[in-house]
């Protein structure tokens, strides 16, 4: 491709180092997107003559249809997408083919390709991540009422159910899907002509690329258009936020299935045996959308790293912005993918996880809201109260509500029978009713909200 101020070849070692058709030919698409766009261009603005771009046009389709089918191969001499889709042109259509490259450099080419390579993922993530607070929210309206333990600490704090504790995640996901449409607008502007670094001196149509290339409009600044590479740490930030928040999930998976807990069971299809253990059901699906998360949180790391040093425009060091992004984003993928699939398959042990929120004195705070109701204490004095209260219970270890009236008004004279009615895990959840609260009404509310929402 540079022949003329080349005499010899490169060294193997070059030609390893530099090539990165390996990964980027993951790109061809969009490559060949991009390129039909720039030729209709050119045509349109008489760059090139309306013959030339016909046979250019009809050529890349051809080269389109051969990859397509897999008999193309790539290769490594050509170092990348962009040369192994040209010189396959070549081949197809001869010397037309070098007239596509006008007004044009790889440095805005790539930028363009891997904007549109970006966004077509952005697009399948979103789904994917609609489809996760779909299987979430059709469980939480199942189980609406279902009564478990809130933890904080990881210590039982007070009773929850379990249809809110999965609407936490579909918030959570809400939110990723909110950065995504954010990320998605800022990306979508085309770099395409901004040529190597500098413009060029061609009459070509920017505005028009941008359009067929499905952009909003093209990028002001053609320094900053070959050099930007924003749109790909933007992704990868919301797409690690993401993998935090399944991975937080992935890790209750792990421990609600264990015996200790018991809270849910995976069937067979999510979990795995030992080879040695034979009462063994393991949670590995969990544990690597868990382990995953690194990865994504590992390209990020990366691409702010590679990116912190590079004066403007393009330095060879961006090429590697490919395979950590790839491979974040198919990870993520995967992991939606996994996660809704788990989702789908668990089963609740309601009876285990009613019993478990009851434990650790978890209505305490029921107990001194109703001394603050009924009473009329200052809260304060009902928390010092109620706390004696649970001394006294822990003491005996015995739950409040078996704690007697006698031993109860000999801590607080005016506490009646009454104070029982607020001390089960039913009355607990159901007095949460403020905006937001676990009450069960609350929840099913809710859950119809998000399952409304998700199926337009
Ligand atoms: N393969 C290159 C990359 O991914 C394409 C751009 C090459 N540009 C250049 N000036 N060598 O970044």
């Amino acid at each position: 491709m540079w022949g003329g101020r080349f005499a010899t070849g490169p060294d193997a070692i070059m030609e390893e180092i530099n090539a990165s058709i390996d990964f980027d030919q993951k790109l061809w698409r969009q490559d060949i997107r991009g390129s039909l766009a720039h030729a209709a261009m050119l045509a349109e603005t008489g760059i090139l003559t309306k013959e030339d771009v016909a046979t250019i046009i009809a050529g890349l389709k051809k080269v389109e249809g051969e990859i397509e089918s897999g008999a193309f191969t790539f290769s490594r001499a050509l170092e990348d997408v962009h040369m192994n889709v040209e010189s396959n042109l070549k081949d197809k259509i001869g010397l037309a083919a070098g007239r596509l490259h006008t007004a044009r450099s790889r440095n805005d080419q790539v930028a363009t390709d891997m904007r549109l390579w970006v966004r077509d993922t952005l697009d399948e993530i979103d789904g994917q991540m609609a489809d996760l607070q779909l299987a979430m929210a059709e469980k939480a309206d199942t189980y609406a009422g279902a009564v478990m333990p809130g933890f904080t600490h990881l210590q039982s704090a007070q009773p929850v159910t379990f249809g809110h504790h999965l609407l936490a995640y579909v918030e959570m996901l809400g939110r990723d899907r909110s950065r995504i449409r954010d990320a998605r607008a800022r990306l979508n502007e085309c770099p395409l002509g901004a040529a190597a670094l500098a413009g060029t001196s061609f009459p070509i149509d920017r505005h028009m690329t941008a359009k067929a290339l499905g952009f909003d409009r093209p990028t002001a600044n053609s320094l900053d258009s070959v050099s930007d590479r924003d749109f790909v740490l933007e992704t990868l930030s919301a797409a690690s936020i993401c993998a935090m928040h399944l991975s937080r999930f992935a890790e209750e998976i792990v421990l609600w299935s264990t015996p200790q807990f018991g809270f849910v069971r995976l069937s067979d299809a999510f979990s795995t045996g030992s080879s040695i253990m034979p009462q063994k059901r393991n949670p590995d699906a969990a544990e690597l959308v868990r382990g995953k998360a690194g990865r994504v949180f590992g390209a990020l790391q990366g691409l702010l790293t590679m990116m912190k040093g590079l004066p403007l425009t393009y330095s060879k060091d961006m090429q590697e912005d490919k395979e950590g992004t790839f491979d974040a984003l198919q990870t993520l993928s995967l992991c939606l993918a996994a996660t809704a699939g788990m989702v789908r398959d668990m089963q609740p042990d309601l009876k285990v996880m009613k019993k478990a929120a009851g434990l650790g004195y978890a209505t305490a705070t029921d107990l001194a809201d109703w001394l603050v109701r009924v009473l009329k204490m200052p809260f304060r004095d009902a928390h010092h109260v109620t706390g004696r209260l649970v001394g006294i219970a822990s003491e005996k270890k015995v739950g409040l509500e078996k704690l007697s009236l006698a031993e109860m008004q000999a801590v607080e004279p005016q506490i009646t029978d009454a104070v029982f009615a607020v001390l089960g895990v039913d009355q607990s959840v159901k007095s949460r009713v403020s905006y937001g609260g676990t009450a069960p009404a609350n929840v099913r509310k809710q859950a119809r909200r998000w399952l409304k929402q998700l199926s337009k």
